[in-house]
């Protein structure tokens, strides 16, 4: 695992966007996986305007992302899949149908999930997934818990990630109480993984994930096993870990 502390939030979405682009770059028909959250806006931004600019094309490029909301039509304004047209999908030149987020308004979660992990395989496997980290060490929607689950499945969010969510939905009672997403060993499988975290509330959860044991309680610290990982945090979130770097 290659831990990088940036010199800003921007510097962060800077270098994760060109180690995105590296990829592309490398194989204009690569599959990369993609995250929604805060952390990555930046460095969608990045991407756009390379975009926009000549310097990158994802017309051969296919996306599978992390999760969504069940229960979320995707023209929601809170879907991921609104998100991601909103930061990046409309404003490069990605064909729409090899962009994945799994289904969140299809209530059959076994369907859904067994669908996203088909497509994946189809897909030649994921060359490189993107991901944020949680307040509680969540990696997509895989919350601490006893074991970690291995392929794409349904969760019920605990409380502290619904409250966190919140902040984006009118009231809290408006916040879906479930999520479709990719499971830790359809993570693990992703052949490189791009970790981005900002912020100084998420400097003990970084020390924990990235330094501290292995453990399904914290579900990110399973990265620090993977065979190419890249963390690249801004300096608040890097903050406890300066001596480690
Ligand atoms: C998003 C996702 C989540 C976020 C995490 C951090 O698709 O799966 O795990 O990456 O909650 O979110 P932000 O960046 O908003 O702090």
């Amino acid at each position: 695992m290659e831990f990088i502390i940036a010199e800003s939030a921007e510097d962060m979405s800077r270098r994760a966007a060109d180690r995105i682009a590296s990829f592309v770059e490398a194989d204009p028909s690569c599959v990369l996986g993609l995250a929604t959250g805060t952390t990555p806006i930046g460095l969608y931004a990045d991407l756009v305007a390379d975009c926009k600019a000549g310097k990158i094309s994802f017309a051969d490029v296919t996306t599978f992302n992390l999760d969504e909301y069940r229960g979320l039509a995707p023209e929601h304004d809170q879907s991921y899949r609104y998100f991601m047209k909103k930061h990046l999908f409309d404003h490069i030149d990605i064909d729409q149908e090899r962009t994945h987020v799994p289904e969140g308004f299809n209530p059959d979660a076994d369907a859904v999930c067994a669908a996203y992990e088909q497509a994946i395989e189809a897909a030649g496997g994921i060359d490189l997934q993107l991901l944020g980290l949680g307040p509680n060490g969540h990696i997509g929607f895989n919350e601490p818990e006893e074991t970690f689950p291995k392929a794409t499945h349904c969760v019920d969010l605990t409380e502290s990630t619904i409250q966190a969510n919140s902040r984006l939905f009118d009231s809290i009672d408006d916040v879906p109480r479930q999520a479709y997403t990719m499971g830790i060993g359809t993570i693990m499988a992703a052949r490189s993984v791009l970790v981005v975290v900002e912020g100084a509330h998420k400097a003990e959860i970084v020390k924990k994930a990235f330094f501290g044991p292995v453990t399904p309680e914290v579900p990110a610290s399973i990265l620090q096993f993977h065979p190419d990982a890249v963390v690249i945090v801004d300096p608040a979130a890097g903050e406890l870990c300066r001596d480690m770097a």
